[in-house]
């Protein structure tokens, strides 16, 4: 399928699409859950060349869906391909975690996909590209496709931690009986690992039509908010694996679009999301450091939201978390050298 793209195209590439989180992915993109339901886009397709027949039956699905919205689909092996005046990136395409692995261990096999893939959207993306690193460690990642893609302002990069919020905040409606949506300002600190920190300490639930209140205290539990809370958000990707065989994929392709729509399309009126940003050198975290935040969205621009309160017990969790940032962003450095 080749026609000439009009003007108001938007040009989104989807890597590691053969991938299973590209196949759910994929759909809501096309359908129009994040750029718009009156966006019209062309979606660059990403893979590895051993991969292109399975590639090729993705394309037949996404053209038998018959998505309105959806103009032109190219499927590509070829990084300048898949870049060439992209607007938007959703980079997923990297090796999943088994059972019994941390997130980081998967370093040494993906980080240098990622400096590739930096090189390529250096050399031939929009420069106002917006791009969204998925796969792990998503954080590392993330900071070395940044780096070696010097052309591009480093507040374009960004890496999910969204998927985080999500499970944080279904954790705390689950516990009060209350929906999903009552749940706000939920922040996640750092790294997607088990070292992030999910707090609810400026969150609010909404307990009845227009009344909000901390969660805190709609909860009544500092022990379990501290501990059984944490621990089920920072382990919630490997319990996933346990049971699944396979790591998340419904859950994080839901949590890429919500990420990229509020990026694109900006957030709603006091809520924050937690996105991996580069650090400007806010709430003492070392400038830099590819760390998630509370942000508010505006004109396609973050801003950290500044200002709240640190207590004891957050500062020794946000700390923790930068320091294994730090490690990992040293050894991404040196495989990226050698
Ligand atoms: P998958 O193995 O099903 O798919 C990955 C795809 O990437 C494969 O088709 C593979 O061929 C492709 N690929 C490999 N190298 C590539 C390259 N250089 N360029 C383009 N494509 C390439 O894996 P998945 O379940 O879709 O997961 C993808 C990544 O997302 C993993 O690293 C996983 O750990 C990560 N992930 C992150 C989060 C998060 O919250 N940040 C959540 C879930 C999964
Ligand atoms: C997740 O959080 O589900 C993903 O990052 C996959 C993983 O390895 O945990």
């Amino acid at each position: 399928m080749c026609v000439r793209l009009a003007s108001d195209v938007v040009k989104v590439c989807v890597t590691g699409a053969a991938g299973q989180i590209a196949y759910s992915l994929l759909y809501s993109i096309a359908k129009g859950d994040v750029f718009g339901p009156d966006q019209p886009l062309c979606l660059t397709l990403l893979d590895i060349a051993p991969m292109m027949g399975v590639l090729e039956g993705v394309v037949m699905e996404l053209n038998d869906c018959a998505f309105p919205l959806l103009r032109e689909i190219i499927p590509t092996a070829d990084e300048k391909v898949a870049f060439s005046g992209v607007s938007a990136a959703f980079l997923v395409g990297a090796m999943p975690r088994r059972e019994g692995m941390e997130r980081k261990d998967l370093l040494a096999a993906n980080v240098k996909i990622f400096k590739s893939q930096g090189q390529a959207i250096d050399q031939f993306a929009n420069k106002d590209i917006k791009v969204l690193v998925v796969g792990n460690p998503a954080n590392t990642n993330a900071l070395i496709c940044s780096f070696y893609a010097p052309s591009i302002p480093r507040e374009n990069f960004s890496c999910m931690t969204r998927l985080d919020q999500n499970r944080a905040q279904a954790q705390i409606a689950a516990r009060l009986g209350v929906r999903n949506d009552a749940v706000e300002n939920v922040i996640i600190w750092g790294n997607h690992s088990s070292t992030q920190f999910p707090d609810v300490r400026h969150a609010t639930v909404e307990i009845s039509p227009g009344k909000r209140i901390p969660v805190y205290d709609a909860v009544k539990d500092d022990n379990y908010l501290k501990n059984e809370f944490v621990t089920t958000v920072q382990t919630r990707g490997a319990a996933v694996i346990k049971a699944r065989k396979l790591s998340s994929a419904m859950s994080a392709a839901k949590a890429a679009c919500d990420h990229m729509r509020d990026w694109w399309i900006g957030t709603q009126d006091n809520k924050w999301v937690s996105m991996g940003v580069v650090s400007p050198g806010v709430y003492g975290i070392e400038k830099g450091l590819m760390y998630s935040f509370p942000v508010r969205i505006q004109n396609k621009t973050w801003t950290i939201v500044e200002g709240l309160e640190i207590n004891e017990f957050a500062r020794k969790k946000m700390d923790a978390t930068a320091v294994e940032l730090k490690e990992e962003k040293d050894q991404a450095m040196d495989i990226c050298k050698a």
